[in-house]
């Protein structure tokens, strides 16, 4: 499976990516190393995970995680979006374009209770918000 994971270089976003790559799934990330709490713990997980800090910057390489920084390329041919920080970017997202380019059945598991879980269901995703009946 391939899963795109939101806020990678953050504390729950790389325990996440962990244990995904260790169960064998591939996985995309989309994070900015913001500085808060430092650039440098957030290199030095995505160097854990297998990402060294010149190809995290670079934002290409053939490992099986992927740092990216376009939402749109992030999801291509993805089977699932984790959703686990509460960027409010990701709720003007186009997601009939985001589905299109996804893998089916197209999987969103929300971690923030952020977006509309039913509109997404209406476009055809399997929704999965965490916390919610
Ligand atoms: N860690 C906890 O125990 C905990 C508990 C409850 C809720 N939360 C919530 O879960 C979410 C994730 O928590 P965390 O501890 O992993 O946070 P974190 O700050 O460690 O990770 C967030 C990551 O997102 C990146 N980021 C921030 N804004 C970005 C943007 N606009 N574009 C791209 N990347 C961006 C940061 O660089 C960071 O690596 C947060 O909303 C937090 O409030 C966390």
């Amino acid at each position: 499976m391939t899963v795109l994971v939101t806020g990678t270089a953050g504390f729950i976003g790389y325990h996440l990516t962990k244990r995904l790559l260790e169960a064998g799934h591939q996985v995309i990330g989309i994070d900015n190393i913001n500085d808060y709490p430092s650039p440098e713990l957030k290199f030095a997980r995505l160097n854990e995970l297998g990402i060294a800090r010149v190809d995290a910057e670079l934002e290409e390489n053939e490992r099986y995680l992927k740092v990216v920084s376009d939402p749109y390329q992030a999801a291509d041919k993805a089977h699932a979006i984790a959703v686990l920080t509460e960027w409010d970017e990701f709720k003007g997202y186009d997601y009939a374009r985001i589905f299109d380019q996804m893998l089916k059945p197209a999987f969103i598991f929300d971690g923030r209770r952020l977006l509309d879980k039913n509109a997404l269901k209406e476009q055809g995703f399997k929704v999965y918000t965490i916390g919610e009946l």
